[in-house]
């Protein structure tokens, strides 16, 4: 995976040494749910959520450069959550943040970056970016980074606890030169 980087961040490939920096924010009941997965069980877990991302390459691991820990992940995946929209080269951008460094604008920070890359270097026209409608600071970030609202969907949580929930999606378009 090409490596990105930010005034404060580096986003780069996981690898299993991150698994404990990983571990500490993916066990915390406030992150995992908030994106529709349950908090891990064990570091094992983690691991093997670590080696999925290494296979599909398409996340990145979050790294403060300050101190080159891992503090959270964006994934830029391949999806085209709209029936009508197939045609167009589009992804669906994801993120978690270590509770630790909440409030800090980082994901913003990464998602700028990550935007960037999709138009400039991947060509997409369109990328998408979503969250259950009960999730306030993730709505935040889709609003400071440009997203406008295109549909809400219902969401089976199935990695989660079963629930059927509403899924706001947004997007923006490859600025025009
Ligand atoms: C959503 C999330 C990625 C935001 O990342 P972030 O880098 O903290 O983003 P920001 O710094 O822009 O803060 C976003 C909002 O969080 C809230 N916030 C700010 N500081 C906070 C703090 N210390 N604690 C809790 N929430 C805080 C604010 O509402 C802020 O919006 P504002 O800019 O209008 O004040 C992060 O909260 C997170 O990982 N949540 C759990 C997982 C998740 O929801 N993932 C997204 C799934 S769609």
């Amino acid at each position: 995976m090409i490596q990105l980087e930010t005034e404060r961040l580096r986003l780069r490939e996981f690898t299993l040494d991150d698994a404990e920096d990983m571990y500490h924010y993916a066990k915390d009941a406030r992150v995992g749910p908030m994106a529709g997965w349950a908090p891990h069980r064990s570091l094992e877990e983690t691991k093997e959520v670590i080696q999925l991302f290494i296979a599909e390459q398409d996340v990145w691991a979050i790294v403060l450069k300050d101190t080159g820990r891992v503090i959270g992940s964006i994934g830029l995946h391949e999806r085209k959550p709209d029936p009508a929209v197939q045609h167009e080269a589009q992804r669906e951008i994801g993120y978690v943040l270590s509770p630790d460094y909440w409030g800090k604008g980082y994901v913003p920070e990464a998602v700028r970056e990550v935007q960037r890359y999709g138009f400039e270097q991947l060509e997409l026209e369109r990328i998408w970016c979503g969250y259950y409608s009960y999730n306030d600071r993730s709505r935040r970030v889709v609003e400071k980074c440009g997203f406008t609202y295109a549909f809400t969907k219902q969401q089976q949580l199935t990695r989660l606890d079963g629930r059927t929930v509403d899924f706001l999606v947004y997007m923006i378009q490859q600025p025009t030169p």
